[in-house]
This record gives C-alpha cells, structure tokens and sequence, in this order.
C-alpha cells in the first residue's frame, strides 16, 4: 500500500482524492481544457472525478478521459466507445445495477466497483505525458488509500499498469505488463487488461471474450475473498 513516507512525491497521496476543477499542476493540459471549454461551453471540460463505491473491493484503472467522452460528459468511460465494453462487462459480472446509457444521468450504480482514471484530465490525442502522468499520481494514490477494502485492481493498458504500480510503491521493472497478468502487491491482486478502446478493439488486439476473461477471474477472486 501507498507509504505517507514515501521519498518519492509522485507516490505520495494527495490530501484529496480529486483534483480542483481549475487544477493547475499541467500546463500542457490546462490549455487544453482552456481551449475545449471555449469551443464546448456545455461540456465538463474538467478533471473528470472518479465514479463508483467508496466501500469497493475493486478499483478499476482507466488511462485519460476521452475528449468526447468523458471529457464532455463528466463520469469516467462515459460517452465513448470504451465505455461501451466495459460497462456491459461490468454489468455482466454484477458489478453494476441500472442500465448504462452513456450519459451520466441514466441513473447507473457501480456495485463493490471504483471507476478512476490514471489521469485525471483529457491530453491531447489521449497520450497524456510521463510528467502528467506523474502529476496526477498524488490523486491515483488518494484514490487507492480512501477504498479500506480494496483486493483487486484492473490496470486498463500500460499507463494505468504502471502508475498503480508505483501508486503502491513497487517498481514497474518488477512487475511488467501483460494481458490477463496477476500480479500480488502488497495484499492487492493487480490484473492488467489491454485498454477497451476502439482502436484495441477493431484490430482485435483485444477482443470481448478475452475483455471479459479478466473480468471472470476478477469476479471469481472477489467471490473467493468472501
Ligand atoms: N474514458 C475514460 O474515462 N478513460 C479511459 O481510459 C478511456 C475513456
């Protein structure tokens, strides 16, 4: 688990598991917002909070908000493609009640489940930078500390594998990425998935079935820890 002693500032938890609306710390990324928020007024256009159970088992880690995505609706996976997939997953494996329809209205609980995303605002072209990426742990690290009775997390592509990792103190060198990988972390199962995002999934590099074998096993671990 994540030290308050931590050497490292980037491993530390913020004080706070979100970042303000107007968070400064990435200039590239404030810019951004900035520019989004003049052409799309109605948008959110802002760090898109995490959305779930504060009392999760499971913590589910996403890479960016999609520009029209999540971006624009304000709940992780919500408004884009990727969202599509796993949200029917988690619905599949009882980890959801309500139907999901896209929007962050449509009434849709997370069950034993936290939805949060490696970064917190949307980067250009959905390739935050490692300084971002750096940025943001504080907030990732909050957000892992505040679930008492977390014992699995989903790493969703590379990004998220690594920044969790280090959001527990361990070096990513130590635990390399690999689709359907298990890793035990310090009382934590970490799975890593491929990310569900349209380009993953129209070249088949991901496909649903092997989607939803990740989450088979995760359903099975958590039924298996009571
Ligand atoms: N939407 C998110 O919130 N996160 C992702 O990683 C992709 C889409």
């Amino acid at each position: 688990m994540p030290s308050l002693l931590s050497p490292d500032p980037t491993t530390r938890p913020a004080t706070r598991c979100e970042p303000s609306r107007d968070c400064p710390a990435c200039p590239r990324l404030v810019a951004f917002r900035h520019e989004a928020r003049s052409r799309e007024p109605a948008w959110h256009n802002a760090p898109v909070p995490s959305f779930g159970d504060p009392a999760a088992r499971l913590l589910i880690v996403g890479l960016a908000p999609g520009l029209r995505g999540a971006n624009r609706t304000g709940r992780p996976f919500t408004g884009d493609y990727a969202g599509d997939l796993l949200y029917t997953t988690l619905s599949e494996h009882g980890l959801s009640r309500g139907v999901f329809a896209a929007r962050p209205d449509d009434g849709l609980s997370l069950v034993d489940t936290m939805l949060t995303n490696a970064v917190r605002c949307v980067p250009p072209e959905n390739k935050p930078t490692g300084g971002e990426i750096a940025a943001c742990r504080p907030f990732l690290s909050a957000t892992i500390a505040a679930l008492p009775r977390l014992k699995v997390i989903v790493a969703l592509g590379r990004v998220a594998h690594e920044s969790t990792l280090r959001a527990l103190g361990e070096r990513p060198n130590d635990h390399a990425f690999r689709h359907a990988a298990r890793h035990a972390v310090g009382g934590v199962a970490l799975y890593d998935s491929y990310h569900c995002s349209r380009y993953n999934t129209q070249t088949r590099r991901l496909t649903p079935e092997m989607f939803k074998a990740v989450f088979a096993a995760v359903r099975a671990e958590l039924n298996a820890a009571g």
